[in-house]
């Protein structure tokens, strides 16, 4: 039982609930006898609400604070690679130097997709938007393991964890081949898992694909910087879908569209935009004055957060390795000047500070994926991919506790109350 109780007091109603202690972070107060005292709470966007009990990961937003399984987002940016991060996510725990080369080895043999998945493709116009691509693709994975689809048996979960960790750049680079006309590249089992993913997407029959070592580790870094975040809309989504039961391809398809959103995932794509929009630094200033005007919808793409309020520490790292990239491939890109320029401008305005407005991780994602040559629009199927291992051990996570219940949240109800129905004169 809970030492600490937090009352409610509502009219004459006096109503206790007890207030439950995590490892790090706020407490919460559990209110799931307050339906029965015939309340419910009201929490639109969940500004204050918290929906799950995780051990994944863990986020400070007045701190900047980023952890996964415990380790900082900092310390795996610089000395880990995406493998290790998937298996510590999944797992839960930092793999052995043995269990790190099994479950790479797992990963590395579950990269190929059904032939058959290939006709999917055909049935798009041939500028389909890579997301609306990755979306029904990856939905359809599922017709391809009926036989494997028993979301109770820990298992199959597994299994389909490494198929769809594998198969997503896999998928990833045959949205971009479709888009640009290009025949599918397989994966090749000789190469990393970001090296297999870059010779997929631009190697061609003509020629190979020459992988640089920085832009192998750049890729890398940025699948590690968008792997997880906490209950963000697209991990929730995958969580909601879950708890009726659906199967981990359906969720995981669920997942990807609501990454497509320009507030979430969709900012990277939005933000490059932006800054070709901007053009010149001498244009900064009249998309800021937009940005604070209440009356224009506008707003800087890639800044402000919902939870960090002081600064995205994914954001930080990024901002390092887009210097690191663009020096080491030697790319003059202008984009970049105006983007250092709108981050010393933003965040020397005031309007900035008192929203608590920061470069998110978007803010630099996208100058480094250009500088590799992926196209704006193939963004944010860059971050579905690297975000799939964050969703699937959410759902992994969920389907593994007890009393698991399908998630059912309720409303406040403002239309009309119960009125007479007169029928149509026919
Ligand atoms: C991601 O949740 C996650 O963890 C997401 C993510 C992940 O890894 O999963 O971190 C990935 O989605 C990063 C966020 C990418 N989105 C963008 O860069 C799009 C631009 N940012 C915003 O749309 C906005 O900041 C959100 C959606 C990110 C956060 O919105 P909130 O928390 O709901 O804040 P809000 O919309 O209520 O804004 C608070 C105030 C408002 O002004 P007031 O009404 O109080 O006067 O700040 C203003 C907003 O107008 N504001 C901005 C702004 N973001 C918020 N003003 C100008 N430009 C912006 N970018």
């Amino acid at each position: 039982m809970s030492e600490k109780m937090a009352t409610l007091k509502a009219g004459d109603v006096e109503i206790e609930f007890p207030i439950i202690e995590g490892t790090e972070g706020h407490p919460v107060i559990d209110v799931r006898a307050l339906g029965s005292k015939g309340y419910f709470t009201f929490d639109p966007g969940f500004m204050a609400t918290g929906s799950c009990e995780s051990s994944i990961t863990f986020i400070d937003g007045a701190k900047g604070i980023l952890l996964h399984r415990g380790f900082s987002i900092e310390d795996l940016a610089r000395d880990s690679d995406y493998i290790e991060v998937c298996h510590m996510l999944l797992h839960g725990e930092k793999p052995t130097e043995e269990e790190y080369q099994e479950f790479k080895h797992t990963i590395t043999r579950h990269t190929m997709v059904h032939e058959q998945l290939n006709m999917f493709f055909h049935g798009f116009r041939n500028d389909a938007h890579p997301m609306a691509m990755l979306c029904g693709t990856v939905g359809a994975l599922s017709s391809f393991y009926h036989s494997d689809l028993d979301v109770s048996d820990p298992e199959q979960r597994k299994r389909s964890a490494h198929r769809l960790i594998a198969k997503m750049p896999t998928l990833v680079a045959m949205c971009y081949k479709y888009n640009v006309g290009q025949p599918f590249v397989y994966p090749r089992n000789d190469l990393s898992y970001a090296a297999n993913f870059l010779n997929m997407m631009f190697s061609v029959p003509a020629e190979d694909y020459k992988i640089t070592p920085a832009v192998e580790r750049a890729m890398d870094r940025i699948f590690i910087l968008h792997a997880d975040h906490e209950q963000n809309a697209s991990t929730s989504t995958v969580r909601l879908a879950g708890s009726s039961g659906a199967n981990p391809y359906a969720c995981i398809a669920a997942g990807v569209a609501s990454l497509w959103g320009p507030a979430h995932g969709g900012a990277n794509e939005a933000c490059l935009k932006m800054l070709e929009e901007i053009g010149s630094v001498d244009r900064i200033p009249e998309f800021i004055a937009r940005a604070k005007d209440k009356n224009d919808p506008f707003r800087l793409m890639g800044f402000g957060h919902r939870v960090y309020k002081n600064h995205d520490p994914r954001a930080t790292v990024m901002r390092e390795s887009c210097h690191e990239v663009l020096a080491e491939l030697n790319v003059d890109n202008p984009l970049l000047d105006v983007a250092m320029e709108l981050e010393r401008i933003a965040l020397s305005d005031p309007y900035f500070a008192e929203k608590k407005l920061f470069p998110n991780v978007d803010f630099y994602s996208g100058i480094v994926l250009s500088a590799i040559g992926i196209p704006t629009n193939m963004f944010t199927c860059i971050f579905a991919l690297a975000r799939t291992v964050g969703w699937i051990s959410h759902w992994h996570e969920m389907m593994s506790q007890p009393g698991q219940k399908i998630g059912r949240p309720r409303q406040l109800y403002t239309g009309h109350s119960k009125r007479e129905y007169t029928p149509l004169k026919k």
